[in-house]
């Protein structure tokens, strides 16, 4: 019989508190990367009340313009990335940042040693349909000497050189996760006291989920192989799911244990996602539970970036499910 105390676990440690007391087990961390943490943490809850109240605010539909991607703006979106733009210069600890919403690289400080390169809102056709939104986000250390210009270099970093890497899905509830490649946390947004807890330490992705996640609208563009793979899943009863929101998706499947696919199209041949602003962030927090991803030939964290811009295909989620999938599509 379930007693109350079943009911609801106590609430955690605050996502501050906790930065700080993973900085302090390490006898030589600066703290900058801890502040720099606590700078996402910031703009996210600015970002939450913001997307919160967005129908009230005029926030909704089209902004008129295209980003790089030759994608239309929404009004959130440029929303999202004034915000954490604004919060990473005051923060001081970046020296450059990367966006879906720019064109060009974004000096900030050049005396910091941080960079970040960011999806600042993902999902955006859900925006107006209350359907769960996020920003996504991965943080690389520079590589030539503080003080001086950001190079190509410190920019083209692979995912495998992420020092920090999370996400925030802006849903039934707000919650950030993230990972310094020592273990996934998630902290749930308390809107009452503006804070996020923690609620999920140590969040692990099961080897074998039953979940599948791809946009079946594009059957008749998938190759005969990935039409196996789904037949597959489809025959031991997997069950289908797609918000259309990548960090939605792979959130659910993070929790739940299943696999997301974006494979290439003949409309997206190198596929839709981004590398650098979405798949190497989501890659580190999958890989960090245990679960896998790949872009169909080789894992995704190992792909030497050669522009900031570009696309990759995507197969991410629970090991077991991501190998199978691997194994039938070569
Ligand atoms: P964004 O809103 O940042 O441009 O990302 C949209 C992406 C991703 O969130 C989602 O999984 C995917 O687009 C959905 O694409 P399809 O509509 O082609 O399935
Ligand atoms: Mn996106
Ligand atoms: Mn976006």
């Amino acid at each position: 019989m379930a007693s109350s105390t079943d009911l609801g676990k106590p609430v955690g440690v605050t996502l501050d508190r906790f930065i700080k007391r993973k900085q302090d087990s390490f006898p030589y961390a600066t703290g900058e990367l801890s502040q720099l943490l606590r700078d996402i943490g910031l703009a996210a809850k600015i970002l939450n009340r913001e997307i919160t109240r967005s129908g009230l605010l005029d926030l909704e539909g089209a902004f008129g313009t295209q980003n790089v991607q030759g994608e239309a703006q929404q009004k959130l979106d440029v929303v999202a990335n004034i915000r954490f733009k604004r919060a990473l210069t005051n923060g001081g600890q970046v020296c450059a940042l990367i966006s879906e919403e720019e064109q060009e690289v974004i000096t900030i400080n050049p005396d910091a040693s941080y960079l970040v390169a960011m999806d600042p809102l993902d999902g955006s056709s859900n925006i107006d349909v209350n359907v769960s939104i996020g920003t996504i986000f991965s943080i690389y250390r520079r590589k030539s000497e503080k003080g001086s210009q950001v190079t190509k270099e410190d920019v083209l970093q692979p995912g495998s050189a992420q020092v920090a890497a999370g996400y925030v899905l802006y849903g039934s509830s707000t919650i950030l996760v993230y990972t310094t490649g020592r273990g996934v946390y998630g902290f749930t947004h308390g809107p009452t006291i503006g804070e996020f807890f923690l609620s999920h330490p140590n969040i692990q992705c099961i080897p074998d989920g039953k979940i599948y996640s791809i946009n079946d609208g594009y059957w008749d563009q998938m190759s005969g192989k990935l039409h196996s793979f789904i037949e597959n899943c489809r025959s031991k009863k997997l069950t289908s799911r797609y918000i259309g929101s990548l960090v939605a998706d792979v959130h659910r499947n993070l929790l739940k244990g299943g696999i997301y696919i974006y494979p290439p199209f003949p409309k997206y041949p190198n596929g839709k996602l981004r590398l650098m602003y979405e798949a190497n962030a989501l890659a580190m927090i999958v890989e960090q539970s245990g679960g896998k991803a790949s872009d169909g030939k080789q894992r995704i964290l190992d792909i030497q970036p050669e522009d900031f811009h570009q696309r990759t295909p995507l197969f991410i989620g629970s090991a077991n499910l991501v190998d199978k999938c691997l194994e039938m599509i070569s």
